[in-house]
């Protein structure tokens, strides 16, 4: 934590930490996989306590849905502008700056906001707002749910799915500070740590999409992020 610019001092600190997260992978292709993280750190150190908030939702689809996509951010977007016109912008790309897969060049998903170390204006502000981000999850999330999870799909839109849970698990297992923060925690319940990884996933050796698929197409968007609202905008402006 001090490597992240806290100033805290030397030895043991007593700490509070309290989160509430989860991730969901659905069998159906066709619907993304979600997941979402709030948390709320407190360190004692001698009389002060330093406290700050962090977290995040981000959707992971396996076959990409500009309606599905922009409906996510929107929702999103709508939650942080009750708080704050500057947060989504900043959190939508710190979203897409953390969850990378450098070895890859690729996204994990398509992002949505995440944050860390927000302690400001007060705690009593941050604290509605991390309330409206998770009050947030659901309406972004089961629309795509209700959507999609019906339609037909293929066993080649299986074997996509499971490849790219391939790669949730390379993020999730090398990057995640999180998992890595779980893992190295004496005595943490490896098990709950390890829950956010999908029950199948595979590799195939130098596996690439064809181009002109839909499968190259969500490659191209996990390899330059966009941005999905203004999308929205340019859309309106053509209307
Ligand atoms: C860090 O905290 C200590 C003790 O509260 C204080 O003396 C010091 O000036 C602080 N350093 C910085 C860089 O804020
Ligand atoms: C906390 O910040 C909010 C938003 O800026 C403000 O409306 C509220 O009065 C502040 N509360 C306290 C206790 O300072």
């Amino acid at each position: 934590m001090r490597s992240r610019g806290k100033n805290l001092s030397d030895g043991n600190l007593p700490f509070f930490a309290a989160g509430i997260s989860a991730v969901i992978h659905p069998s159906n292709p066709l619907v993304p996989t979600i997941h979402f993280n709030y948390r709320y750190f407190e360190v004692e150190d001698g009389k002060e306590t330093q406290w700050w908030f962090g977290g995040g939702t981000d959707l992971t689809p396996y076959y990409l849905n500009s309606a599905d996509a922009v409906h996510f951010h929107r929702t999103l977007k709508d939650a942080c502008d009750k708080h704050d016109n500057s947060y989504y912008p900043r959190f939508k790309k710190w979203c897409d700056d953390y969850f990378n897969i450098p070895h890859r060049g690729e996204r994990r998903g398509v992002g949505g906001i995440f944050f860390d170390d927000l302690d400001s204006p007060n705690q009593t502000a941050c604290f509605e707002f991390v309330k409206d981000c998770a009050n947030a999850v659901i309406p972004s999330y089961i629309p795509l749910v209700q959507r999609h999870k019906f339609t037909k799909y293929t066993e080649v839109e299986r074997e996509w799915q499971l490849l790219r849970r391939g790669r949730y698990v390379e993020f999730n297992l090398i990057y995640d500070r999180g998992t890595k923060f779980g893992l190295y925690t004496p005595g943490a319940r490896y098990e709950s740590i390890l829950m956010s990884l999908p029950l199948y996933a595979r590799w195939e050796y130098m596996h690439t999409p064809e181009e002109n698929t839909p499968e190259y197409e969500l490659v191209q968007v996990l390899r330059k992020p966009k941005d999905w609202l203004k999308l929205i905008n340019e859309k309106d402006n053509d209307s």
